[in-house]
């Protein structure tokens, strides 16, 4: 069974899309199938691991429509070896706007999707946007587990906590599987005092933070420059090693298993 896993944070630019992808490529690399599925209109993860240039032609917008089965919009061949994906485009947005208006608009359309892919991938990583709204609330119906990204050394981060905190605790009413994984410290820097001081903050908001956090590198920016994840651009720096230790307690915490089964694709073929 996969176990589904959301990163959210109604705060914007916190890394929420570096940590999925990254943390992607980190599971991929240690044998576990994986899938991620972007719930952001602003669709970066499906840039930063399908194109740049193109939009793919089936997405998630589509598959929430119903016009669309997701074994049919998963892209298999992705920028990064292991990792497939249920992109997005802007359309997303528009999806979010229908469905919110609409009297039989359910907050269980992903998790239906998802329900599908249960045999084929050990874990579902979903991408989310900066907001708690319909779409970030698919995300937490359809997950197991949610992971937090919070700015390290910032206090506009922290503000706000009180709505993430509640909007999870709502989501667990209509969700009773969902787990309050663990916050992830972002742009951490453990040298700087103002770090470690919202690093305890952080712990006495969130109760669980990971070990592993995010450090401030410029070498994350420079690898989405390219394309790639910081796993793919340079394996030997220090946010590369975060990133692995990351993904190994996100793992552990989840209860991440690996099928002895059949690869993705010959289950969605079957
Ligand atoms: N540890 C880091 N060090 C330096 N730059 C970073 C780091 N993490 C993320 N960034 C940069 O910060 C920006 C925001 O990161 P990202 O897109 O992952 O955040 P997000 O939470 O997904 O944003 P949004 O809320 O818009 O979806 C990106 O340009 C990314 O390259
Ligand atoms: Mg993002």
């Amino acid at each position: 069974m996969a176990k589904v896993i959301a990163f959210a944070n109604h705060k914007g630019g916190v890394a929420k899309t570096t940590i999925t992808t990254s943390v992607a490529d980190a599971l991929a690399r240690d044998g576990y199938e994986v899938l991620v599925v972007d719930m952001d209109p602003q669709a970066n993860a499906t840039k930063l691991l399908y194109s740049f240039d193109d939009a793919p032609s089936g997405t998630i917008e589509q598959v929430l429509e119903g016009r669309l089965s997701i074994a049919q919009a998963i892209i298999g061949d992705t920028q990064v070896k292991g990792v497939d994906l249920v992109g997005a485009t802007l359309l997303l947005d528009g999806v979010q706007k229908k469905m919110q208006t609409s009297p039989f608009a359910s907050t269980s359309a992903l998790k239906k999707a998802l329900d599908v892919l249960h045999d084929a991938y050990d874990v579902i990583l979903i991408d989310t946007r900066p907001a708690l709204d319909f779409l970030t609330a698919n995300a937490l119906f359809a997950a197991d587990v949610v992971f937090v990204p919070v700015e390290s050394g910032s206090k506009l981060a922290l503000l706000g906590t009180d709505d993430m905190l509640r909007f999870i605790a709502e989501a667990r009413a209509v969700n009773p599987r969902l787990e309050f994984g663990a916050a992830i410290l972002t742009r951490h820097d453990n040298r700087k005092k103002l770090c470690k001081i919202t690093a305890e903050a952080v712990k006495g908001f969130y109760g669980r933070v990971l070990d592993a956090s995010l450090p401030i590198a410029e070498d994350i920016r420079k690898a989405q420059v390219l394309g790639q994840t910081v796993l793919q651009y340079d394996r030997q720096l220090n946010a590369s090693n975060q990133v692995v230790d990351m993904a190994r307690e996100i793992a552990a915490i989840s209860g991440l298993q690996k099928r002895i089964a059949d690869s993705a694709d010959e289950v969605l073929e079957a």
